[in-house]
């Protein structure tokens, strides 16, 4: 299904940048164009990316990376 009409970005693309690590509408913006036309699919580009982001592909790929941080230091 077409989120952006404007530049042709499909739920799926959205759904694979989510994968590849983007996190924010500007970051979905520079890498597809959604949203960067009449701007009347941004609402929709949002909540596909968020969805996508709760999806257990995209939580284990967040959590292999937390797991690679140091812990944060309260001291
Ligand atoms: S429909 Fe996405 S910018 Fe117009």
């Amino acid at each position: 299904m077409y989120v952006c009409i404007c530049h042709g970005v499909t739920e799926k693309q959205i759904q694979k940048a989510a994968k590849n690590g983007v996190t924010s509408l500007t970051q979905l913006q520079a890498e597809t164009g959604c949203g960067t036309g009449c701007g009347s699919c941004v609402n929709m580009a949002i909540e596909t990316l968020m969805q996508a982001q709760n999806t257990p592909d995209f939580l284990n790929v967040r959590n292999q990376q937390n797991n690679t941080q140091p812990l944060p230091s309260f001291a």
